[in-house]
């Protein structure tokens, strides 16, 4: 790139003023835990549904004291339909880890806050600098895509030489001061103007120096690396209820898909499921797909009425539909809870 690392930063410090993001709920009120709750909401979910749930979230959960000593099962209530449910449980044990010894106070060092369950090198560079002014290097999916393609960077962007110079990059670009300035502009560049799809040159500060676009070839950078194909699993889904309407739900083991999230009960095949209810007439619903980073889950509901007989299980209980509604629930299940049931 012809153009030296004082001139890149100004360019982008100079965007932010005048076009980049300031109104975010996490950007007023700033504090290291506030920063921290929208970091990992935002690791994998657009900022357009990240700002509803992180409300309600800092509203129920208004500082580390009270998110260290709520339950994780109403830590999850909160995060039901976020997805990634592992982001919860990590947000859950690091707020217990600080209060119990670090006077709820968050780490002011990279090092320390990347021991913490779920803070990653990027995570820890966000909460250091937007949360708290300080040094710190951030380098998120889109930070990546800008600088791939300001340096056309022609390797697959997941090796690890490729990433170690993008960390490189990321730290020579970094300014020393109004460091939340730049890490907010690089956010928002990447996400509202060299979005991997159309990117809008016209309006990046980086146009004329940018050597993908100079060389007309940002829309093939980053290079797309050849994705394994997910394999499919099938898994038919019990909506069983009782005399009186309510729902079984069972609490998922904490390992595995929605480790410790309730859950309707699930089952390889038909006949278990049959025998485990002791119940021939099952209802199949429509079946649908739920796709999970490393594969798909072909989902089959299965309506059943429970014979009297039924006793529940240490980790089942009944739920009426709007409490069942109102739990930690994965997305799917609150689809099939909400629209297939009883429509
Ligand atoms: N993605 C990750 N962190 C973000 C932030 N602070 N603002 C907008 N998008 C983000």
């Amino acid at each position: 790139m012809i153009i030296t690392v004082k001139q890149f930063q100004k360019k982008i410090l100079t965007w932010f003023e005048h076009h980049g993001r300031k109104e975010l709920p996490w950007q007023k009120d700033i504090t290291p835990y506030r920063v921290w709750i929208s970091e990992i909401m935002l690791q994998q979910t657009q900022v357009s549904t990240v700002i509803d749930y992180f409300n309600r979230f800092i509203e129920r959960f208004p500082t580390i004291e009270i998110l260290a000593s709520s339950s994780l099962d109403e830590v999850f209530a909160y995060w039901a339909g976020l997805g990634y449910y592992a982001r919860a449980r990590n947000l859950h044990r690091t707020a217990q880890w600080i209060h119990q010894h670090n006077q709820d106070q968050f780490p002011d060092a990279q090092e320390a806050l990347e021991q913490l369950p779920g803070i990653g090198r990027s995570t820890a560079g966000a909460i250091l600098s937007l949360g708290m002014k300080k040094q710190g290097v951030i380098l998120d999916g889109n930070v990546k895509r800008i600088l791939i393609r300001a340096h056309k960077i022609e390797s697959p962007s997941t090796t690890t030489s490729t990433i170690k110079q993008l960390w490189t990059l990321a730290e020579q670009y970094t300014p020393r001061h109004e460091v939340e300035k730049y890490n907010q502009a690089m956010m928002d560049i990447g996400a509202l103007i060299c979005t991997r799809t159309q990117p809008k040159c016209t309006e990046c500060p980086l146009e004329k120096h940018c050597l993908a676009h100079r060389n007309h070839c940002e829309e093939f950078l980053p290079l797309k690396t050849v994705k394994k194909k997910s394999p499919i699993k099938k898994t038919y889904m019990v909506i069983a209820q009782n005399d009186c309407h309510q729902i079984l739900l069972e609490k998922r083991p904490p390992k595995g898909i929605w480790g410790g999230l309730w859950c309707l009960p699930l089952f390889e095949t038909m006949s278990s499921l049959k025998k485990h209810y002791q119940q021939n007439k099952t209802k199949k619903l429509p079946p649908f797909r739920h796709t999970f980073t490393h594969f798909h889950l072909d989902i089959v509901p299965i309506m059943i009425a429970l014979p009297l007989s039924f006793t529940l299980e240490k980790q089942e209980r009944f739920f009426s539909l709007s409490d069942a509604l109102k739990q930690g629930i994965p997305a799917p299940i609150k689809k099939i809870l909400s629209e297939k049931i009883f429509s």
